[in-house]
């Protein structure tokens, strides 16, 4: 990637909370996945390896286009 992608956070709300992330390119999997409890703060990017992310949980997202609350 030759430009730096911007950050988004991701806030749980509740314990449990599941970050995946989904591979760039023609296959699309899973190839992370980060729990978060309550409270607890991810800050990540979109990078070459990282073309999607998916939430599953109650949690406050902000990124660049706004914030979703996951409720
Ligand atoms: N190794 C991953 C990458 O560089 C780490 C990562 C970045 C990630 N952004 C993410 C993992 C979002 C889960 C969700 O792409």
């Amino acid at each position: 990637m030759d430009k730096p992608s911007d950050f988004f956070v991701i806030r749980a709300l509740e314990d449990g909370v599941n970050v995946i992330g989904l591979t760039r390119g023609t296959d699309t999997k899973f190839h992370h996945s980060e729990k978060l409890d309550k409270d607890e703060v991810m800050i990540a990017q979109f990078t070459e390896h990282t073309s999607a992310v998916k939430v599953r949980g109650k949690a406050v997202i902000q990124t660049s286009h706004g914030q979703i609350d996951n409720n």
